[in-house]
């Protein structure tokens, strides 16, 4: 499973970067005010640190706004991945960026029926919400699998893009459901390095290596 960081925090994501563990990033209008940043400038800069895959949204609701401003922001770099809304509007924006070659991101998706809709229209990537689900009670980690059975039924190639991503057992459920990418905020992927009985081991090992007067250099 491929790990997207999601975050427009430059330094964040370079801590991650620099240790293997960023495929890819995802934006959203919400992360890029949280950054404080201009849209263009950090995106170009995250761009020209990350090799794989950065996820930028239109701020548009009409396809042929979406496609103009989609065309803009894939003229950033060539990794650039154009987000649009499962919307009608955004599906027909989608249909025609990918169609230029352009990969599309297509967020904010709920249900199977709108995955299905995303893969017809060519998305690249498809982002189902985990969080927002879970939130309203219901199960976001059984869309993942539902969208996984469907997409291989029919050999689809729209990579499953799971995002709303809120805790460290979210990313291994993903990936036992075979989620092709997770986005998640970089405190839930360090807070995947963590396990009480680590810790607690290690304050033994800690004492032990105080009581025995151990020492390597
Ligand atoms: O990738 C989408 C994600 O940023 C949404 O997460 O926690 O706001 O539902 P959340």
């Amino acid at each position: 499973m491929k790990f997207f960081v999601d975050t427009a925090d430059v330094a964040a994501i370079r801590e991650l970067y620099d240790l293997g563990m960023v495929d890819g990033v995802t934006t959203n209008p919400s992360l890029i005010k949280k950054s404080g940043r201009d849209i263009l400038e950090v995106t170009k800069e995250i761009c020209d640190m990350v090799p794989g895959p950065v996820s930028a949204e239109v701020t548009a609701v009409d396809a042929d706004k979406m496609i103009e401003e989609g065309r803009k922001l894939a003229e950033i770099a060539d990794n650039i991945a154009v987000k649009v809304p499962l919307t009608w509007d955004g599906l027909k924006a989608c249909k025609t960026l990918t169609g230029e070659g352009k990969m599309v991101n297509v967020t904010l998706c709920f249900s199977a029926n709108q995955a299905l809709l995303a893969a017809k229209a060519g998305a690249t990537f498809i982002s189902p919400f985990i969080g927002r689900l879970d939130d309203l009670n219901l199960d976001g980690m059984d869309l993942i699998a539902d969208i996984r059975e469907i997409y291989d039924n029919y050999g689809f190639e729209t990579q499953i893009l799971a995002a709303s991503i809120r805790s460290a057992n979210h990313m291994s459920e993903c990936a036992k459901i075979g989620a092709d990418v997770a986005t998640a905020p970089p405190n839930v992927i360090k807070a995947m390095a963590n396990h009480v009985l680590t810790d607690k081991g290690l304050a033994q090992f800690l004492k032990d290596i105080d009581d025995a007067g151990i020492k390597i250099v």
